[in-house]
């Protein structure tokens, strides 16, 4: 059965995004990473925010801009909106429910991974206790503003496992399971 990914890259504060949405702040960081050449294959399908859809992309102006992954991956999307639009998308699914969005992602995953992308569907997958295993890349970088990795005002403890830490030219990446109480 598929289990849930939540993959992002981070900065040392916390930060998966800049001010105001910008991810801009990538482009450094963006060169080769073994560790998600690795991954990439092992993914079957995407659970998308719309926010995420739609906004900044740190590959703007570069060959695979809009697309997953810079380009490195293609398969079926679930983006979880409010809004679907009307007109189709290639390998794109708009789903205004949480729930049905998650189940029709597994089932499109199979046996590989459900990539989470987005904070805040992030953290719906964790409430609803369907948040397996999360994968941090660490950039080198303070932002100081942004969206943050996991935002629950009053606070929440999720405790993680450590599976492995990985060093890459441009990052430090830690893969976690999520420990389910
Ligand atoms: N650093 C990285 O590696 C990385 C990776 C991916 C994304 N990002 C960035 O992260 C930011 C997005 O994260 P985010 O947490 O702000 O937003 P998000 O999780 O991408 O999307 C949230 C949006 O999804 C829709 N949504 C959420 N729950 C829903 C539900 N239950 N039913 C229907 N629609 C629902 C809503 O959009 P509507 O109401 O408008 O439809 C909501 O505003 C973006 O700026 C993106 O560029 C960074």
């Amino acid at each position: 059965m598929a289990k849930v990914l939540y993959s992002v890259t981070m900065s040392v504060d916390g930060f998966i995004t800049g001010s105001g949405g910008d991810m801009q702040w990538m482009r450094p960081y963006l060169g080769p990473n073994p560790e998600v050449d690795e991954l990439v294959p092992r993914i079957g399908s995407l659970l998308v925010g719309r926010r995420s859809h739609d906004g900044d992309d740190p590959h703007k102006g570069e060959p695979g801009e809009g697309e997953a992954f810079g380009g490195g991956w293609s398969g079926p999307a679930y983006v979880v909106t409010h809004r679907p639009p009307s007109a189709p998308e290639s390998d794109v699914t708009y789903v205004d429910d949480f729930a049905k969005a998650l189940a029709q992602a597994k089932a499109a995953a199979g046996e590989r991974y459900v990539n989470v992308i987005g904070a805040n569907i992030a953290k719906q997958c964790l409430e609803a206790g369907e948040l397996d295993e999360v994968l941090l890349l660490f950039a080198p970088v303070m932002l100081g503003d942004g969206t943050r990795l996991f935002d629950h005002p009053g606070g929440r403890t999720v405790r993680l496992e450590r599976k492995s830490v990985t060093e890459t030219p441009l990052a430090t990446s830690l893969w976690f399971e999520v420990v389910k109480d």
